[in-house]
């Protein structure tokens, strides 16, 4: 589409107000360790949607289109009353991946095809995205894991209705640049890993060994430095939540669901327990005074060291990236608000995982205090 671009974005599919949505990457059956038995898990689909749920979140690649199948499966009988999100891989033909997603959904149409991440030649897929769009294939188009920079140029590309991206108690990047990009331009915003995948479970006392092929051996807040400080965070709002009766998810669920601009809240669950307990996070409340102890923890555990001298001479020497990172550690600055400001320059983007483990780096080595 181009010359424009963001004309006709699609029918009112989004609520006004923030909803929870079924995140079915985990009922996909694989990455997330030994998986629940099939019933469970269509189970847990079932009672999703029973109890009001209407936004499904899936992709070709969750369970090897497992997700897909299970939910075309469970919601089949009720296709017109739910709304179906899946997406397309960044090196996937959009035309065979919709059509073969379709196939595994049992349906013809699909409410959102999501662009999964930002990779060379994106531009042109969401173009064709937008051409399946026109052909009923898809009711919307989004893309998700985009930086602002990115999405404000895919606003320019095609007519999309949504952005996915991480956004959780911990992971609060979207907060500085693309929360506020999606509602200026009125785009509905779907948070992923609303439970920093389990971690908000709350089940985990000490660092997880995962077995071989659980997704989360590689993600670095189940591990070191960043584990540390989430887990003594994670104890205080266990106290908080208990305070209020409700478990640790229902707490980190509510408080994204209060989040300005946030439109669908993907809890990814694998079994019944869990859909029910999320699920009372939408008649949970949080108040003033709970919401300020909430990010008062936030910041005494997330403070950022200053860069000493010594840092700041050897970094003349390092790439430009860290060198930003270097000029940026005041023991002030957010890494969330240091990772906006070098994506802004529109090179590559950063968040702010990488500048907090930069920073543990220099920490260890004397070269932050
Ligand atoms: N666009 C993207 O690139 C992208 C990336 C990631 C996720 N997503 C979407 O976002 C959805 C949600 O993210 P996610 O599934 O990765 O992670 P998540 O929602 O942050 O965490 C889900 C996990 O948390 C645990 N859990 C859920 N409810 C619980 C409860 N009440 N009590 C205790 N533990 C609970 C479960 O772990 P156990 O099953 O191990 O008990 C569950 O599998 C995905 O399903 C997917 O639809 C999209």
């Amino acid at each position: 589409m181009h010359t424009g671009a963001r004309e006709h974005s699609g029918p009112l599919l989004f609520p006004v107000s923030a909803v929870l949505g079924f995140g079915a990457w985990g009922i996909g059956g694989s990455a997330w360790g030994a998986p629940a038995e099939e019933s469970e898990r269509l189970a847990a689909i079932a009672l999703a949607r029973e109890r009001g749920v209407v936004w499904f979140d899936t992709a070709p690649t969750y369970g090897d289109g497992e997700s897909e199948h299970l939910l075309g499966r469970a919601l089949g009988p009720h296709r017109s009353k739910v709304r179906i999100a899946t997406k397309v891989g960044p090196r996937d033909d959009p035309r065979r991946s919709l059509e073969q997603s379709l196939q595994r959904l049992g349906t013809d149409y699909v409410d959102l095809v999501q662009l999964h991440e930002i990779a060379d030649g994106w531009e042109a897929r969401l173009e064709t995205l937008h051409r399946l769009q026109l052909a009923g294939k898809a009711r919307a188009i989004g893309v998700c894991n985009a930086s602002h920079v990115e999405l404000s140029r895919a606003l320019r590309v095609a007519p999309i209705a949504a952005y996915q991206g991480p956004f959780n108690l911990f992971d609060r990047d979207v907060e500085e640049r693309l929360l506020p990009l999606c509602r200026e331009s009125g785009l509905a915003f779907l948070a992923f890993r609303p439970l920093a995948s389990g971690l908000l479970g709350g089940g985990f006392s000490e660092s997880p060994g995962f077995s071989d092929g659980d997704h989360r051996t590689k993600l670095y807040w189940f591990r070191g430095a960043e584990f540390a400080r989430r887990h003594l965070v994670i104890a205080k709002l266990m106290d908080l939540a208990a305070g209020l009766r409700i478990s640790l998810p229902v707490l980190a669920l509510r408080w994204l669901l209060s989040r300005t601009g946030v439109t669908i809240v993907l809890a990814g669950a694998r079994t019944p327990v869990h859909v029910a307990d999320n699920l009372t996070a939408q008649d949970a409340s949080l108040d003033e005074a709970t919401s300020r102890e909430i990010d008062a923890a936030m910041r005494s555990a997330f403070r950022l060291p200053a860069a000493t001298s010594a840092a700041a001479q050897e970094a003349l020497g390092w790439g430009p990236r860290e060198r930003f990172i270097v000029e940026h550690l005041d023991g002030r600055s957010t890494p969330e608000a240091i990772a906006a400001a070098w994506t802004d320059r529109g090179d590559q983007p950063m968040v702010a995982a990488q500048v907090k483990v930069f920073a543990d780096q220099l920490l260890a080595s004397g070269l932050a205090v």
